[in-house]
């Protein structure tokens, strides 16, 4: 049999990620995928489309049979998807009932100063907030997440993040895969303790050893034969993932700020925390009545390890396509101005050109309306990335290398290896006032790898 005895134990498991996950007693690959529900609007006008989000405590079903004590927007683990459209503005007001302050970021959005879930405009417990998101960007999928001060790494290991999937025109006329056929995926790791609930350890990566899928490890998903969109995003803290199908390839159309220019066919996907990836899969290259699983792996050639498994029924007719010309990028513009930057450790400060995160001081003056090229080092033994609020970016290159075309999209957060210089330019023609930049391995975040930008004229 594929089953250990169960392990009735009541310790404490200890606290340095040794111990190994409580043994499910479902064979893996034998629950369906949970699939975010999509929030519908508590009200409409000529103005918005209106929200209501509560967050607080509730128990979800990580394991099975077991109840995990979560922080949830609305209920949800993961939290619900929010669709919406270019040109239309989107009002969400956000209810605290946990027990903490807490702050919305829309992570993506180009949204005012106010409206950005900045870490010192914090909702107190039992207080509300509304963000205004005006939705003037192109189509991409973007993700809402908890970004308190200090505590944005625990809130969104405990569950405080949800997509939100914005469209427009341009995009719906491609006639992509869409309607049930765009399914938005959020993988991240958790370390998970004998009686199933999530244990928090700050920068513990190795004790966060269980995937989750939409919530749940090891979920399977029903697919008719057919072409699917996928939004994969990267909700880890601090895990990167590597990803392969166990036959075939991806077809990537997008990055964390819209379209590629062109569909990018690619074997792998590399995302670091906050980083997403919209893709097209086609089933009807596959059996029907058999299976492809979406796997892992811990370096390139690594064995893949399957995270969640494709079961393949067969389909009607499949309107969709997937053209050869997706949208036309910006041209990547000269800059003003050229900044450098680095990413280190010291002992336990986790900074960015020597400093923590003071909300006070403004490390990075930019002028409004400039084109700025950031050249940024990881100065350390292990992996940061760097994300940008508020602007898209390109990635210039990487070591000198140009960035692979699933890069070289527009981005809001960029891979950062060890000992790697990234240089990307981003225009800063949208908004003006203040907005943090940080690793967005949330640990590392939480723990200073942050600082402040103005934007101002
Ligand atoms: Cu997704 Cu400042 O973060
Ligand atoms: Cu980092």
């Amino acid at each position: 049999g594929s089953h250990d005895e169960s392990h009735e134990t009541h310790e404490d498991p200890p606290d340095d990620g040794s111990s190994s996950p409580p043994h499910s007693t479902l064979a893996p690959f034998s629950r369906p995928m949970p699939l975010s529900p999509t929030l519908r609007p508590v009200r409409r006008d000529a103005e918005a489309d209106y929200y209501r989000i509560t967050m607080a405590e509730t128990e979800a079903e990580i394991l099975p049979g077991m109840s995990t004590p979560v922080f949830t927007y609305e209920g949800y683990f993961p939290g619900p998807t929010i669709r919406a459209h270019a040109g239309r503005r989107v009002i969400v007001e956000q209810l605290n009932l946990l027990d903490r302050p807490t702050a919305v970021h829309l992570h993506g959005g180009v949204v005012a100063a106010r409206d950005d879930g900045n870490p010192m405009d914090p909702i107190p417990p039992g207080g509300a907030r509304t963000y205004s998101y005006p939705n003037e960007q192109a189509a991409a999928p973007l993700w809402f997440h908890d970004h308190a001060h200090h505590a944005e790494s625990e809130h969104v290991y405990r569950g405080l993040a949800g997509f939100y999937l914005l469209h427009d025109g341009p995009e719906r006329r491609l006639g992509l895969p869409g309607g049930k056929f765009d399914v938005p995926i959020m993988i991240r790791d958790a370390q998970l303790g004998q009686h199933g609930e999530l244990v928090y350890v700050a920068n513990n990566q190795p004790g966060r050893t269980t995937v989750l899928v939409n919530g749940v490890p090891d979920p399977y998903f029903t697919v008719d034969a057919r072409k699917y969109r996928f939004r994969l995003l990267n909700a880890a803290n601090m895990g990167f993932f590597r990803l392969q199908l166990s036959d075939g390839e991806f077809v990537q159309i997008g990055s964390d700020r819209g379209l590629l220019a062109a569909p990018y066919r690619t074997r792998q996907l590399y995302l670091s925390p906050g980083e997403r990836a919209d893709v097209v899969v086609d089933f009807s290259r596959y059996r029907v009545g058999g299976h492809v699983d979406l796997c892992r792996l811990a370096t390139v050639d690594a064995e893949p390890v399957p995270i969640l498994r494709f079961m393949v029924v067969p389909a009607t007719h499949d309107p969709s396509v997937v053209p050869d010309h997706l949208a036309t990028l910006p041209p990547v513009r000269e800059p003003d101005v050229t900044r450098d930057f680095s990413l280190r450790t010291e002992g336990t400060a986790f900074t960015i050109n020597g400093r923590t995160y003071d909300h006070t001081r403004v490390d990075t003056a930019v002028r409004w309306g400039d084109t700025e090229e950031w050249r940024v080092t990881n100065d350390d033994p292990m992996a940061h990335n760097l994300h940008l609020h508020l602007v898209e970016f390109r990635v210039v290159d990487r070591d000198g290398r140009p960035p692979d075309p699933g890069e070289a999209g527009l981005k809001d957060t960029v891979r950062i290896g060890p000992g790697e210089t990234v240089r990307l330019r981003a225009t800063f023609d949208t908004f003006e006032g203040r907005y943090v930049y940080h690793c967005h391995l949330l640990d590392h975040s939480s723990m200073g790898m942050m600082a402040v930008m103005d934007i101002g004229r």
